[in-house]
């Protein structure tokens, strides 16, 4: 559990799906900041200033989320409501919710109805983004409206002079001045807030290692990916005694194992590969189910690590702070996958015992790409896509064979050098070829061919938990195609998968 840290930004989650946005956007800002669930507000320590979120349930429902007012008052600090959170406190000032009967959501005009901190410097009607079907009501004689709808309903409440309301999401790109509504809020209502940089932060953390590990020797598990590799060379910044493991599970692309290697030696990390693959791919030896495919990968991966990793005196996770954020959306489907991978049975042991060591917990993707960056890690290992355990397992539906397997290796590696050629790699969320197990007709040269499909897939995402296709330029997809249908052998069919994530998942299996 993340220990509330003084002069932090304070966000009490009330479940919205950008509470999370908007604690990363009070960092990027170079203020710390944190979530809770509204329950922990008892436990800060002296915060600089406290944010509500917004959250999809309505202050009239009977168990409605609350806060406990006396306390947040007695900070006497800075309070910013957004959405939920505005409603929640117009009426503990007194005011009432009105229920709406349809849901705003979408791009609305702010009109600005008063001089007040929370807008110096905005344009008088700026676009904001509002999600919301309540609104305020009735308001108190001391409330003062410091901005409207283009409807003149009020969309920005002021209690007192730290103390505000706002219906719509400031921490969503689309309200365009949004950053600067929180900018302002941060730093034009006297709030004394501790400082977040990353060059910072590294020093504290590495301050931090060194006194957690003492002389231990600390074990990782390696797989090339941003988190692992930033989390290796951390440590090895640190001074501690690292062994960096890194198991070939004969699912990976090609040349992956080797550039891993590289990739860790450019670092100055030295890595031990274990090649498991013959164990691996005899495991998966007439096997077609997908959930069996990945039982038996999941399984296996834990006992050949567990094998090497024996005697640990202490292991290191490269968990990130969204798996272990407690929020009021924890109970949701994506967080008990996550649990559930990063808290297998063994690590819980570890855990009980103090062996575990998760020194990026405290930091969202984009802030391990930029400590990866101060720690010297080269640009492509930090914009590295991300690659799923089960590696080709899952891009190959049916049976895994070693043909099968470099099929797809081959048709892979020729679709992301396009996409790096083209410049859209880092566009691109995550990229990757698939082998269809379906043989489809053409002609080679004069003859009939009966080979198979290779479907391309290029996703954007923001957490994996939905994606969208990449409107990728035809050209780019011409060159991959015409490429793949000349050299790959036993395919004659190429195709782009334009499926959204719901429905489909990102992966095949
Ligand atoms: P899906 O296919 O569920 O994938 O839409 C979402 C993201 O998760 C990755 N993925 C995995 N990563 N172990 C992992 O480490 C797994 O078993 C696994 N399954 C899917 C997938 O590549 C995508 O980024």
């Amino acid at each position: 559990m993340i220990q509330p840290t003084p002069g932090e930004v304070a966000v009490l989650d009330y479940g919205s799906q950008y509470s999370q946005l908007i604690v990363r956007r009070v960092r990027e800002l170079g203020f710390m900041a944190h979530l809770y669930p509204p329950e922990r507000l008892g436990e800060l320590q002296s915060p600089g200033a406290i944010i509500l979120s917004g959250g999809p349930r309505s202050t009239s429902d009977l168990d409605a989320p609350d806060v406990d007012y006396p306390k947040l008052m007695a900070f006497n600090v800075p309070v910013l409501g957004v959405c939920y959170g505005m409603q929640l406190l117009n009426i503990k000032h007194g005011g009432t919710v009105k229920p709406g009967v349809t849901r705003e959501y979408g791009p609305a005009k702010l009109v600005v109805a008063a001089e007040c901190a929370l807008f110096k410097g905005i344009s008088h009607e700026s676009q904001v983004w509002m999600s919301h079907s309540d609104t305020c009501a009735n308001l108190s004689a001391d409330t003062r409206v410091i901005a409207t709808n283009e409807d003149a309903v009020p969309v920005a409440l002021q209690w007192s002079d730290r103390c505000f309301g706002i219906q719509f999401h400031p921490e969503v790109t689309h309200s365009h001045e949004g950053t600067s509504i929180l900018r302002n809020f941060l730093t034009q209502t006297g709030a004394q807030l501790a400082k977040f940089d990353i060059v910072a932060f590294k020093d504290q953390m590495i301050s931090r290692i060194q006194a957690e590990v003492g002389g231990r020797e600390v074990i990782c598990g390696v797989s090339g990916g941003v988190d692992s590799t930033v989390l290796a060379v951390l440590l090895q910044r640190a001074g501690v005694k690292v062994r960096a493991i890194y198991i070939n599970n004969g699912l990976m692309r090609l040349n992956e194992t080797a550039e891993v290697k590289a990739q860790f030696e450019e670092v100055g990390v030295p890595i031990e590969i274990i090649d498991a693959s013959e164990r691996f791919l005899t495991a998966l030896k007439g096997v077609t189910d997908p959930e069996q495919k990945r039982r038996i990968i999941g399984t296996m991966f834990v006992d050949v690590f567990w094998g090497v990793a024996d005697n640990v005196e202490l292991l290191a996770q490269g968990t990130l702070y969204p798996d272990v954020i407690e929020s009021a959306t924890s109970g949701s489907i994506a967080s008990k996958i996550k649990t559930h991978h990063n808290r297998v049975d063994r690590i819980m042991e570890l855990k009980a015992e103090g062996k575990v060591l998760e020194p990026l917990a405290e930091l969202f993707k984009d802030e391990v790409r930029a400590l990866g960056a101060t720690l010297g890690i080269p640009h492509y290992a930090l914009w590295r896509h991300p690659f799923p355990g089960p590696g080709l397992a899952v891009r190959v539906p049916g049976e895994i064979t070693e043909e099968k397997l470099a099929i797809t290796r081959h048709a892979d590696d020729i679709w992301i050098k396009e996409l790096r050629r083209s410049g859209q790699y880092e566009r691109v969320w995550q990229a990757y070829a698939a082998l269809l197990p379906v043989k489809t007709v053409g002609v080679k040269g004069d003859e009939r061919s009966y080979e198979a499909a290779i479907s391309l897939r290029a996703v954007v995402s923001e957490d994996a938990m939905t994606a969208d296709w990449v409107e990728l330029p035809y050209e780019v997809l011409r060159a991959a195609s015409n490429k793949i249908l000349n050299s790959v052998k036993g395919i004659n069919r190429v195709l782009y998968d334009i499926s959204t994530k719901p429905p489909a998942s990102i992966e095949w299996e």
